[in-house]
């Protein structure tokens, strides 16, 4: 445990162990938690949602953010608004107590934290709740107790999602974020809470044990939602893998490209929505060589101009496989356009510049990268990372986006590498611009491509990166 999150543990302990005395010093418990009828009612009925509460929170579902979800938000809200902060901070506190803690597999700081972390908002939770006035109302009751819940999930999640950032390095935006949909789920479950409060006042303690069908099949809905994710995940990764596997030489080549992509998409503090897609794209990227026949894909000759073409449709037809799943159309852009140039002179499209998808232009950079630090069939020798550096930065402007290229030396991947730095401006004609200023004028045009050429915008760099179409180029490392 790191001394960081030593003290951020320390104190959401602290505080939420200060609540639960203040709780106890000032507030008095509600008797309507009480059994009715029975001696000690009070306690039995606090010990009942207790209980009630450790079942609930028993079945945790773990989302693909990490963070576990369980039931146990709705007996727990209905514990806090039947008895007050006292019943809630010790439902809290003892109900939250998971199957794994008893088998020791969570740390001692682990438990400490996840206690702490839905007590303390449990107790604000219930002191907001008990100074609602007119709580006699049902619909009053309701909004309240809705409002409560809200309160008190969205400070767990707040508090927690800020404890794994600290142990993981993770933005807090981020972790809450990848479980968005499953809290709206849980927050469905206030009214629910709601209503069994009211049939434990009404019809009595049995009548409650009737909410554990919906609140099973909630449960099951959860993990159901993970399952079809997860599946979706391994789905995704075999197709990747499937890909790789075709040529020996690029076996693991797209989970490094992802691995990079992601890396520099933080370095430029891309949006969570933007690093899913760079995720994905990173992934299947290269699907569309699945339309590639081997003769082409797994020549080592050179190619032929036809053979060239073949191989420089896989953007297109990775797109046009990829484009029925709607789940993936943030990366449609990303795997149609990871091989246009920044000067206009890639494909398919041939855009340029700003044009091409920011998220393509970082995942051609990582691409790059990637193609030129492994061996290849037509280089078996690698470039070893630093000359892998130099070339991005040589054909940065030209081939790559310099902003990318400037985010990539802060990754991980370069950070230790000697770099020359961005280089000085240099005038690069965009081939693009020149056809859209001088779309009029044939010569000109051609005279701006071949200053572009004569400054290697026609040539793919040594050994790396795929040549501009109809280039001499004798095999795109990166196709
Ligand atoms: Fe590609």
């Amino acid at each position: 445990m790191s001394r960081r999150l030593g003290v951020s543990i320390a104190l959401v302990a602290l505080a939420s162990g200060g609540l639960l005395v203040s709780a106890a010093l000032l507030c008095q418990i509600d008797p309507r938690i009480s059994i009715r009828d029975v001696p000690n009612g009070l306690w039995l009925g606090i010990i009942f949602w207790i209980v009630l509460t450790i079942v609930a929170s028993s079945l945790a579902v773990r989302m693909p953010g990490g963070n576990l979800l369980d039931v146990g938000f709705a007996p727990l809200l209905a514990a806090m608004s039947l008895g007050g902060p006292i019943v809630a901070g010790l439902a809290a506190l003892i109900g939250s107590t998971q199957p794994r803690e008893l088998r020791r597999q969570v740390s001692w700081y682990g438990v400490v934290a996840n206690h702490a972390g839905i007590t303390g908002p449990a107790l604000v939770g219930a002191y907001a709740l008990s100074q609602i006035p007119s709580r006699s109302i049902p619909v009053v009751d309701l909004i309240a107790t809705v409002g409560a819940g809200c309160i008190l999930f969205s400070l767990n999640i707040l508090v927690t999602g800020s404890l794994v950032s600290v142990r993981d390095g993770e933005p807090v935006l981020r972790l809450v974020r990848a479980d968005a949909g499953a809290y709206l789920n849980m927050l469905a479950l206030a009214p629910v809470a709601w209503l069994m409060a009211q049939m434990y006042v009404s019809a009595g303690w049995w009548a409650v044990l009737l909410f554990a069908v919906p609140l099973y099949t909630t449960r099951l809905a959860y993990q159901r939602f993970v399952e079809v994710r997860e599946m979706f995940t391994q789905t995704v990764q075999s197709l990747a893998e499937a890909v790789d596997k075709r040529d020996t030489f690029t076996s693991g080549h797209s989970r490094r490209v992802q691995e990079i992509a992601m890396d520099i998409g933080r370095a430029m503090k891309v949006s969570d929505d933007e690093l899913e897609a760079l995720e994905w794209g990173g992934l299947l990227h290269d699907i569309g060589k699945i339309g590639v026949p081997d003769a082409v894909l797994l020549k080592q000759e050179r190619l032929t101009r036809d053979e060239r073409a073949t191989m420089n449709s896989h953007p297109v037809l990775g797109a046009e496989i990829i484009a029925p799943v709607n789940m993936l159309a943030p990366e449609l852009p990303i795997i149609r356009h990871h091989h246009e140039w920044f000067n206009g002179s890639g494909y398919p499209d041939r855009l340029v510049a700003d044009e091409i998808p920011r998220l393509a232009r970082i995942l051609h950079v990582a691409d790059a990268f990637e193609a030129m630090t492994a061996a290849r069939p037509y280089r078996m020798t690698p470039l070893t990372p630093t000359q892998a550096l130099a070339e991005l930065r040589k054909f940065g402007g030209i081939q790559f986006d310099p902003d990318v290229v400037d985010a990539f030396v802060r990754t991980k991947w370069a950070r230790e590498l000697p770099d020359a730095g961005r280089p000085e401006t240099r005038s690069v004609p965009l081939i693009g611009n020149a056809a859209g200023s001088m779309a009029t004028d044939g010569r000109a045009l051609a005279e701006a491509a071949t200053r572009a050429g004569s400054k290697g915008t026609a040539a793919a760099p040594p050994g790396d990166g795929p040549p501009a179409p109809d280039s001499a180029c004798p095999r795109p490392a990166i196709a």
